[in-house]
C-alpha cells in the first residue's frame, strides 16, 4: 500500500484511513447523490450552518439543492425500525464561505437507534482516534446540551432571547452574558450557574468531578451523571486523553439534546470535527430512535503538510493583534501594566511586528476593521477589536473581555430638523456597517436601502445621497459640526479582548494567565 501515499493527497490519504477506521468498529457506508429536494434543507435550516443553498430546477419543475449536508438525507432515508444502524459516508457538501461557495470534503459517521452511553463512549473514541489520525497535537472539546436546557427551562424566555443568550456562551462572553441577563429578566442562581459553567475548561474526568460540585437541578444533574457513564466508558476504552470538557460549545437547542462535541487540531485555525447527539432531529421526522454522529472537514485538515503542519512547537509567544492608531496605543499600555510590555513598539518607526522574548509575547499594528480578521483566522492568537467590528463581522472568536476603553456609540444620526419618512418609503441609509444598519431597520420591521460608505459618512446625508446614516458618535463633534444629531442609539461599543478559537485550547496556559492579570488589573484601575 506504499504506492498509495505518492498517488493520493493527504486529505484523500486521510479519508481513507478513517474510512478503513469506521468500517473496523461496523460501519457501513452510505452513498448519496449530489441532489437532494430544497425542500428537505429549506424545513431544516437551523440543523445548517448557513441557510444559503446552491438550488436549482430540476426535471418536472421541482426545486433541487447542491447538498450542503450528509446527515439529514440519511435521517430522511433510514427507516428506524432496523435495529443499530451504524453508517459512514465521504462525500463532498457545497457551502458558502465568505465571498462565495465552497466543495467541501467530509468524512462521518452516524449511528441511529437505541444510544446509550456505551455507543456514544464508541462514538467519541471514533472522534478522538479520528484526530489522531491525523497526525497532530489536537484536543477533542466536549459539551452537553442538558446543562444549559436545565439551566433555561424556568426562565421565561423568547426564542431569540435564548439565542442571543448562548450565543454569549459560545463567545465565552461573560460581560455580554451579565448584560442580557439583566436585559431579559433572568434570575441570578441561573445566571451565576451559567457563568460558573462557562468558567469550566479541562480534562473530562477532572472538569466533571468540579462539576460534581455544583448541585443545580435535575435536568444538569441527569447531565452530569450521563457524562460520568460516558467517561467510564471511555477510560475502559482507554480513550479518555486529550478530552476536555467545554461549555461554550453550544448547538441549536431544537436539535441537539445530549453530548456535542468539536474537535481541534494544533495548525489549523478552526474546528475540524463537529458532532452530538441530535435525537430531536429524529423527532421532526417521526422517528422514535436516538442519534449521534459527527463530520471531520477534510477541506481543513488538507492544509496541512504530511509532515505536520504545526508550526515549529509555536514557541509559546502570544501573538497579539493591535489596532493602529489611539486606541491600540491604549491597549498595549493595559498590556504592558499587566507583565507584556515590548518597549521597541514604542519607537518611532513604521514596523508592523514587534517581539519581546522576555516576555513571550509578539505585536502587530494591523487596520482596527482587521484584527478580528487575523484572530479568526489565527495568525494572531488574540487581539483587541472593537464591539462594532464585532457585531458587523461576526467572527468566530472568543469575546474575553470588555477593556472598558474606546468607548462610543453606534447611532442613526440625521441632519438637524429631519423627520422621519413615511413607513411606506424605503429610507436610504448611509453606513460603514450595514450589517448592523439593517439588523436595526429589520426589527422594526423597515427594509432600508444600504448605501455602503468607507468614511467620511456625515457627507451623505449634507449632499443628498442618503436620508440618515448609522455610524459610530464618540464626542459627537463630527455630527455638530455638520449640522447633524443622533436620532436613536442602536448600541454603546467598547473595546474587547478577543481570542482565536483554536489558540485558546492550544495555549491555554498563557492565555488565562495573561486573561486574569489583563483583569485583575482592569478590576484594580476600576477601583481607584
Ligand atoms: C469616526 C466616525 C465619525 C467620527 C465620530 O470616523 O465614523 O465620523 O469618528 O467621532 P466624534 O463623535 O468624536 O466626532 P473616523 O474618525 O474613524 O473617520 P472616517 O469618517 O474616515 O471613518
Amino acid at each position: 500500500m506504499d504506492y498509495i501515499d505518492d498517488i493520493l493527497r493527504f486529505d484523500e490519504q486521510a479519508a481513507l484511513r478513517l474510512r478503513t477506521l469506521y468500517s473496523r468498529f461496523g460501519y457501513s457506508q452510505y452513498r448519496m447523490s449530489r441532489f437532494e429536494e430544497y425542500s428537505l434543507y429549506a424545513e431544516n435550516k437551523d440543523f445548517l450552518p448557513s441557510g444559503n443553498i446552491i438550488t436549482f430546477t430540476g426535471a418536472g419543475g421541482r426545486l433541487m439543492a447542491l447538498r450542503p449536508d450528509v446527515t439529514l438525507s440519511i435521517v430522511k432515508n433510514t427507516k428506524d425500525d432496523r435495529g443499530l444502524i451504524k453508517l459512514y459516508y465521504n462525500e463532498n457538501v457545497y457551502r458558502p464561505d465568505s465571498f462565495d461557495f465552497k466543495e467541501q470534503m467530509q468524512v462521518g459517521l452516524e449511528c441511529i437507534g437505541d444510544i446509550d452511553a456505551r455507543l456514544t463512549g464508541e462514538v467519541l473514541m471514533l472522534a478522538r482516534r479520528s484526530l489522531e489520525e491525523l497526525g497532530q497535537r489536537f484536543s477533542l472539546d466536549i459539551s452537553h446540551m442538558g446543562f444549559i436546557n436545565g439551566l433555561l427551562e424556568n426562565e421565561d424566555l423568547l426564542p431569540e432571547q435564548r439565542t442571543s443568550l448562548l450565543r454569549c456562551v459560545s463567545e465565552r462572553n461573560a460581560h455580554g452574558l451579565g448584560l442580557m441577563c439583566d436585559k431579559f429578566g433572568v434570575g441570578n442562581k441561573t445566571r451565576d450557574a451559567i457563568a460558573s459553567l462557562a468558567e469550566i475548561y479541562g480534562p473530562f474526568g477532572e472538569a466533571i468531578a468540579k462539576l460534581k460540585q455544583i448541585d443545580l437541578n435535575q435536568e444538569t444533574n441527569r447531565a452530569l451523571d450521563e457524562l460520568f457513564e460516558i467517561h467510564d466508558e471511555l477510560v475502559r476504552l482507554d480513550s479518555d486523553r486529550d478530552i476536555n470538557i467545554d461549555f461554550s460549545i453550544v448547538n441549536d437547542l431544537s436539535y441537539y439534546s445530549g453530548v456535542i462535541f468539536h474537535g481541534y487540531l494544533s495548525g489549523v485555525p478552526a474546528k475540524v470535527l463537529s458532532g452530538g447527539r441530535y435525537d430531536k432531529l429524529l423527532r421532526k421526522f417521526g422517528k422514535d430512535s436516538g442519534a449521534i454522529g459527527f463530520a471531520v472537514y477534510l477541506d481543513l485538515v488538507g492544509q496541512l503538510s504530511p509532515t505536520g503542519g504545526e508550526k515549529a512547537p509555536a514557541e509559546e509567544m502570544i501573538n497579539i493583534a493591535l489596532p493602529k492608531g489611539r486606541l491600540g496605543e491604549k491597549a498595549y499600555a493595559i498590556f504592558e501594566s499587566s507583565g507584556y510590555g515590548c518597549p521597541a513598539i514604542l519607537d518611532d518607526s513604521r514596523r508592523l511586528v514587534f517581539e519581546s522574548k522576555e516576555n513571550k509575547v509578539r505585536y502587530f499594528w494591523v487596520k482596527p476593521s482587521d484584527v478580528a480578521i487575523y484572530v479568526e483566522r489565527g495568525v494572531a492568537d488574540i487581539g483587541i477589536a472593537g464591539k462594532d467590528i464585532l457585531l458587523e463581522y461576526s467572527p468566530d472568536v472568543y469575546e474575553l473581555l470588555d477593556l472598558g476603553i474606546g468607548k462610543c456609540r453606534m447611532c442613526v444620526a440625521a441632519q438637524k430638523g429631519y423627520s422621519p419618512l413615511s413607513r411606506d418609503l424605503t429610507p436610504r441609509v448611509a453606513t460603514k456597517f450595514p450589517n448592523i444598519a439593517r439588523g436595526h431597520f429589520s426589527k422594526q420591521g423597515r427594509q432600508i436601502d444600504v448605501i455602503k460608505l468607507n468614511g467620511s459618512i456625515e457627507l451623505a446625508p449634507l449632499l443628498g445621497l442618503a436620508d440618515v446614516i448609522v455610524d459610530i458618535v464618540e464626542t459627537g463633534t463630527t455630527l455638530l459640526e455638520n449640522d447633524m444629531e443622533p436620532v436613536e442609539t442602536i448600541v454603546d461599543i467598547s473595546a474587547r479582548l478577543i481570542s482565536n478559537k483554536v489558540s485558546y485550547k492550544f495555549k491555554y496556559g498563557e492565555i488565562s494567565k495573561l486573561y486574569g492579570k489583563v483583569s485583575a488589573g482592569l478590576n484594580k484601575t476600576m477601583e481607584s
